[in-house]
């Protein structure tokens, strides 16, 4: 057990009540108890008493920026504050950007409820494969990644009148980028209004900028004619340090909500924990049995880590003595399928005690009533980039102090609470201040494939927050060429670069598709991506890893992991077709697809997002016009593709056993999970590098070697 360095024991609260089921008969009443519920909840945040002064201020300011503590009320009720004070009312659109699609789809449900309107109509949410929303929408909440693509449709953002660019302190790359170009889209919008657009026409009868600010030149074009209002702009943040908002946008405004935190005691452990995901399990009960009502918030590093402590758990509360208090625990992370999603939100049954089991989306994005006590292991999956080998992975690394801080401030939102750290108190101390800016360590070929799409040619001169390294800038420049997506000199291809811009997916992923379809096999292309987009298909729990290894032969494909997949997402539809064929009633269809998915050791959670995936990449697909066949059986065909695809990511055998990764030189290891473990093949391309204390790589399929100089010839021809 993780004995913590406080063992002062204290008197909680005992008011904290759990609502029972309802009974069938009072649903109205129900309706109302809820509604009046709401409202009191929503008079007594800590925004709602600065309501009209907002209001002025957005009225005053052209850009505004807000900071309030987790919880204060930003996201759900600055919208409403705006549309009801006039905001909307011209048929525009107040849009509200997150940089998780949870957030954005919980935060949308829950408004819509508390205007009284059916989600899709006067709110709605839009996040990449999914939109909720209407030509009656007037708040819309979104992921920011989905505000960039709309930008390529839309560059001067017409449909908004106000944008409201929430959680920017995590500073995701989306974000980051998002502020640059709407900087660049108020400044237009207002240039057009006050019909200053500083525009003529050359000799040639070209418009000309007179300002000389070629990333707004696009802009004022689209911007001409079109009467807009000017774009309000309102940055919203969760920590103290408005200063770098404020001035980047040219010393605006900064409003601060004063929020209500109680006192939270700090435990940490007296030694570093071997183990933390046994030591979360400890202190799950440790808190169950010993301490006072209250729920519990953990935050653990991803999908995978939370539905294994998830099974864990519910395997030790059996051993619960009858009588006592049970255990109901509740994951959320970003890909959890909407209708599960809000069950976070939703006070426990009586006689249980919610456990969270969340990713850091639950440090400022969601904010979820009742918990009293947070469990911190100190640690969070965050994505690295090697400019020098171009490879990007995700690793786990110990949390920010603003992160940790952020984290405890969960436990005492409702009343005083408790953090238990699971690392010791001289760690935190060694701790970042704060997280880096992810553009400074990610693979910028997504973002810069959408800045040249949107007509930024210039990716240096752009007007970044925080400027990547040049280094960085020029091998993801690199990258994209040799995907073809730009020409000689660096513009965006035709039509392949527009293309790629087009679909919502990593530029390899999307010339993996484009490139299927010439190879007559984006069926198979299809699917792979779908799968790939999730995390963990397979599962193994510790008691039946034979079992489920046993499953898994079922699929495996000689060929490697990509095929393996593919064998799953058949099987899956023809269970469910079988089922369909069977009883036409959905819900039975879901049960036997959760059932096969049980008895195959098969993720049901990550398939059904593969399904959603696939359902939309399909869509773009066939709007693009890109002709969807299958290769049958002859596979050798989709290797082939995968290698013209994926070249950047292949590796060779090395008489060790281990592999050299081509473009980066490193010394990779095939993950134990691959299909192709022990069948060690000469050549093969991989998706994934995961760096534990290996180089691990992740889905992988063998190839020939001299596919590579026949298929991407652009770059193995020039190696020596
Ligand atoms: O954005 P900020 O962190 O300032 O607060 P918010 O997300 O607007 O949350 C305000 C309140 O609404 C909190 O007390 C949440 O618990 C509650 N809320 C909820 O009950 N259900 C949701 N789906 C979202 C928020
Ligand atoms: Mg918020």
């Amino acid at each position: 057990m993780p004995s913590m360095s406080h063992p002062e024991s204290r008197n909680f609260n005992q008011n904290q009540k759990f609502n029972g089921n309802t009974t069938k008969n009072d649903v109205r009443d129900d309706y109302f108890v809820r509604k009046q519920r709401i409202a009191q909840q929503r008079s007594s945040l800590p925004i709602a008493p600065v309501e009209k002064r907002i209001l002025e201020e957005v009225r005053k300011n052209d850009t505004l920026i807000i900071v309030g503590e987790t919880g204060s009320g930003k996201t759900t009720q600055l919208p409403q504050f705006l549309f009801n004070g006039g905001f909307g009312r011209d048929g525009k659109v107040i849009g509200i950007t997150q940089p998780r699609r949870v957030a954005a789809v919980t935060v949308a449900k829950r408004v819509a409820e508390e205007c009284g309107v059916e989600l899709g109509q006067k709110v709605g949410y839009s996040i990449r494969f999914e939109d909720v929303t209407s030509s009656s929408t007037r708040i819309k909440y979104m992921t920011d990644g989905l505000l960039l693509r709309e930008a390529l449709l839309d560059p001067s953002l017409s449909r908004y009148s106000v944008i409201i660019v929430d959680e920017a302190h995590e500073r995701t790359v989306h974000t980051d980028v998002l502020l640059g170009l709407l900087k660049n889209v108020q400044n237009a919008r207002s240039r057009c209004t006050n019909q200053q657009i500083g525009l003529e026409k050359d000799n040639n009868g070209v418009l000309l900028d007179k300002e000389n600010n070629s990333q707004c030149l696009g802009l004022l074009k689209s911007c001409q004619g079109k009467k807009l209002p000017p774009l309000k702009l309102i940055i919203m943040s969760a920590s103290l340090d408005a200063r770098v908002f404020s001035e980047y946008f040219g010393g605006a405004r900064a409003v601060h909500i004063q929020g209500r935190q109680y006192p939270v005691d700090m435990l940490f452990t007296h030694h570093a924990e071997p183990d933390y995901l046994d030591a979360t399990l400890i202190t799950i009960f440790q808190i169950h049995l010993e301490e006072g009502p209250g729920d519990i918030l953990v935050f653990l590093t991803g999908q995978e880590e939370i539905e294994s402590v998830e099974r864990l758990v519910q395997e030790r509360a059996q051993q619960i003595p009858e009588g006592s208090q049970k255990i109901l625990t509740v994951p959320i992370f970003s890909s959890l399928p909407s209708e599960q999603q809000m069950q976070v939100f939703r006070p426990a049954p009586s006689g249980f005690r919610k456990v969270i089991l969340a990713t850091n989306i639950a440090e400022t994005s969601v904010t979820i009533p009742g918990i009293k006590y947070v469990i911190d292991p100190g640690l969070v999956k965050a994505r690295t980039y090697n400019p020098l080998t171009g490879m990007e992975s995700l690793i786990i690394v110990p949390t920010s102090k603003a992160q940790a801080l952020q984290r405890s401030g969960r436990a005492g939102r409702e009343g005083p609470g408790k953090c238990f750290r699971l690392y010791p108190e001289s760690e935190f101390g060694k701790l970042l201040d704060s997280t880096v800016p992810e553009i400074k360590r990610c693979n910028l070929s997504n973002v810069i494939l959408q800045l040249k799409a949107l007509g930024v040619d210039d990716i240096t001169g752009f007007d970044f927050m925080e400027k990547p390294s040049r280094m960085a800038i020029v091998k993801s420049l690199e990258q994209l060429f040799l995907l073809g997506a730009l020409t000689d000199d660096y513009k965006l291809s035709k039509p392949v670069g527009q293309q790629m811009a087009r679909l919502p997916l990593d530029p390899i992923y999307s010339k993996s598709l484009i490139l299927a379809s010439e190879f007559n096999c984006l069926e198979e292309m299809l699917i792979t991506v779908a799968m790939l987009s999730v995390e963990s298909i397979f599962y193994a729990p510790r008691e039946k890893l034979e079992e489920a290894r046993a499953a898994r032969k079922c699929f495996s494909s000689p060929e490697g992991d990509h095929l393996t997949l593919i064998n799953v997402y058949r099987a899956s539809v023809e269970c469910l077709e079988k089922s369909k064929r069977a009883n036409s009633k959905d819900r039975t269809t879901e049960r036997s697809l959760s059932k096969w998915c049980k008895e195959n050791f098969i993720n049901n959670r990550s398939l059904r997002h593969a399904r959603d995936i696939h359902s939309q990449i399909r869509r773009h697909i066939e709007q693009m016009g890109l002709l969807v066949a299958s290769c049958g059986d002859d596979t050798l065909q989709f290797r082939r593709c995968l290698a013209a695809s994926f070249f950047l990511n292949a590796a060779l055998k090395q008489p060790d056993g281990t592999y050299r990764a081509f473009a980066s030189s490193q010394v990779v290891q095939i993950h134990p999970s691959s299909v192709l473990f022990r069948t060690k093949s000469d050549c093969i391309i991989f998706n994934e590098l995961v760096r534990t204390n290996h180089n691990y790589i992740r889905n992988i399929t063998r190839i020939d070697p001299l596919w590579l100089l026949e298929l991407a010839p652009q770059y193995y021809a020039t190696q020596n």
